[in-house]
Order: C-alpha cells, then structure tokens, then sequence
C-alpha cells in the first residue's frame, strides 16, 4: 500500500494477526454491538472468526448484531457490486449485513490494486457514477444480502444528488464521515439531519499516532477531569449527545472496556460549547491522491 495512503488502514498496519479476532470478542463481552468493518481494511475473515465464536459461546445471536461492511472504490461498476459483497460477507461468515456503505462516492479503475495510481501518483478513476453503484447497492437490499445502505464521506452536494435521483428505491440510511472535535462537521450533519440521513463519525477520538493529538487538548482533559471520565470517554459523548453515531476503534482491552461507557452521563450545554468551539475545520482522512477526481468530496465547504 502506498506511503501517501491518507486513508484509515489503521487495524491493518498495527494490528498483530489474531489481535482483531481478540478484540472482537473482547468487544462483545463489553457490550459493544455495532462492528463497522470494509474490505478495505483487509481483516473482515479475522473480524468474523471473533464474531463466530461469541455466537458460538452463546453470548449473542447475529440478531444482536449490526454488522457494517464497505463497498470499496475499484468496484462501483454495477456488474461488480454483488461479488464485492458476497466477498465480504464470505469473510465475515455472515450470510446478510445490516448495513452495506459505499466506502466513497469515486469509483476507481476496477483490478486487484486498492489505489490504482498513474505515473505521476494519482488515482486512476473509473468512469462510473455513484448514482448508477447505488442501483446496484439497492439490488443487495433487494435480494436480502443487507438490511441497508449507506454512504461515507459524502458531501452535502453529493448526498442531495442521491436524494433527488429519479426512481430512488432506498435511501442511504447513514453517512459515516470524519468527526471529532476538530472537525465537528456542523453544516454537513445539519443538512443530514434535515434530510433524515443519520450521520456517523469516524475517526472520533482523533486516530492513531499518525493522527492528531486530539485527548491531550486542554479543554477535553479539563472537561475530563470534571466530569472524572476519560478523554476518548468525553468526546464519544460529544457525539452521542448530538445524535451521532460513534465508532471509536481500539484493539486495547482496556480501551475497548473504557469505550463503551456503562454509566450514562450528560455533558452540559456549556461543555458541549466548549467542545464545539475546537472546531479547526481539520481534516485527516483526504485521500490527496484522489484530490483530481471528478467525485472528491472535499473541494467544497461541507
Ligand atoms: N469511512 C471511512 O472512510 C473511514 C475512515 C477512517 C476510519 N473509519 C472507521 O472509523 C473507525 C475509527 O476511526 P480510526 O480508527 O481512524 O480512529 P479513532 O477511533 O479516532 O482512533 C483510534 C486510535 O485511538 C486509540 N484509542 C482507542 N481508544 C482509546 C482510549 N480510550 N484512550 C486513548 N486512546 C484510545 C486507538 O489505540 P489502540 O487501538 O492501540 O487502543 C487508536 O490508535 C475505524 O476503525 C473505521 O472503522 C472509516
């Protein structure tokens, strides 16, 4: 994979083999029931050995569940939509998702490279329109291989135009964006909402050591020791509190415990001001490689 992959490949780069299954199955004891993988991050196969065996020990049933998977960018041509899928699943060892996102609204050139890139560095599009992947994604619905679909790193253009396409039979449930602090994607979530698409933050506590130190600010650490709860525990509230959803990822038992916050508590308006007033329009997660792309996302406010 390529040094300038701006991308999140973070469970592929640091975690040991085995240790995803782990912290699966640590995850699921903790409570934790939302599991957002993509075939992107190349772990799906050891993400559904830990889900099995929870299954298996009978501490869930897939019912329990809500298990996410992404279409990535080399398959947005409608005739390869439903393998990607099956393949996913197939790691997975699941026989339905619950949610099916189009990973990014480019397509690039289909083959086995992740980031197929030309001489001078840059993704080589394909020459699909999301418009036309997401008929092939409603077809998935359809034939009950997910539950539903959704979208990641769209923007409020780009959402609109899903939303207004002719003959639309499903509408993207979610669109799981970057989020945290520093990006507190206010305009985007307001246009979401607005629309009923409910919108996911990744990236939420600020990413790995390539990331930013976001839970060493000191506005979080003071508000964390005010309400005596962790950093990665204040801003995972943040987000709940605004009615996003949040995936923090941690392949740390602790961490993982410490995520999922048993005991509910309510940031007052104040802190969430404080919060929100962080806002740096900083953004991590910008696939530079791909900025030439006829669907980059990110030329565009929000
Ligand atoms: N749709 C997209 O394009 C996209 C892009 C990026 C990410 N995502 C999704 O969003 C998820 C989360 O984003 P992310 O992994 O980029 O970043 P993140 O969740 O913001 O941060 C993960 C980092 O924080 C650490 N961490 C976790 N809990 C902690 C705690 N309680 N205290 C201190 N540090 C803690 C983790 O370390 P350890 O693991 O070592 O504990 C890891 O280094 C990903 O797993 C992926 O599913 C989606």
């Amino acid at each position: 994979m390529s040094r300038h992959w701006n991308h999140q490949p973070l469970l592929i780069k640091t975690a040991a083999p085995g240790e995803v299954t782990e912290a699966v199955k640590v995850a699921i004891d903790a409570g934790f029931r939302h599991f957002d993988c993509a075939y992107l991050y190349h772990n799906e196969s050891e993400v559904g050995a830990g889900i099995q065996c929870k299954i298996r020990e009978g501490v869930v049933t897939r019912q329990d569940l809500f298990v996410v998977s992404k279409l990535w960018c080399t398959r947005h041509e409608k005739s390869l939509v439903k393998a990607a899928c099956t393949k996913s699943l197939k790691a997975l060892k699941l026989d339905y998702l619950d949610l099916y996102l189009m990973h990014w609204p480019m397509g690039f050139k289909p083959g086995e490279e992740d980031l197929p890139l030309d001489r001078n560095g840059m993704v080589l599009p394909s020459d699909t329109d999301f418009l036309d992947t997401w008929e092939a994604m409603e077809d998935l619905v359809v034939t009950g291989l997910v539950r539903a679909i959704g979208v990641s790193n769209f923007n409020h253009q780009q959402l609109e135009r899903l939303l207004n396409k002719p003959n639309l039979r499903f509408k993207p449930v979610t669109n799981q964006v970057e989020c945290h602090p520093y990006l507190t994607q206010k305009n985007l979530i307001n246009f979401c909402q607005s629309r009923d698409v409910t919108v996911t933050a990744y990236r939420p506590l600020g990413g790995s050591s390539e990331g930013v130190a976001l839970l060493d600010d000191p506005v979080i650490q003071r508000i964390a020791q005010k309400y005596n709860r962790s950093p990665a525990q204040i801003v995972i509230r943040f987000q709940i509190q605004r009615n996003v959803i949040v995936i923090p990822k941690s392949v740390t038992p602790t961490r993982i415990r410490e995520n999922i916050q048993e005991r509910v508590f309510e940031l007052s308006e104040t802190d969430m001001n404080d919060i929100l007033d962080l806002d740096r329009n900083f953004r991590m997660c910008t696939l530079p490689t791909a900025k030439n792309h006829k669907d980059y996302p990110f030329n565009i406010e929000y």
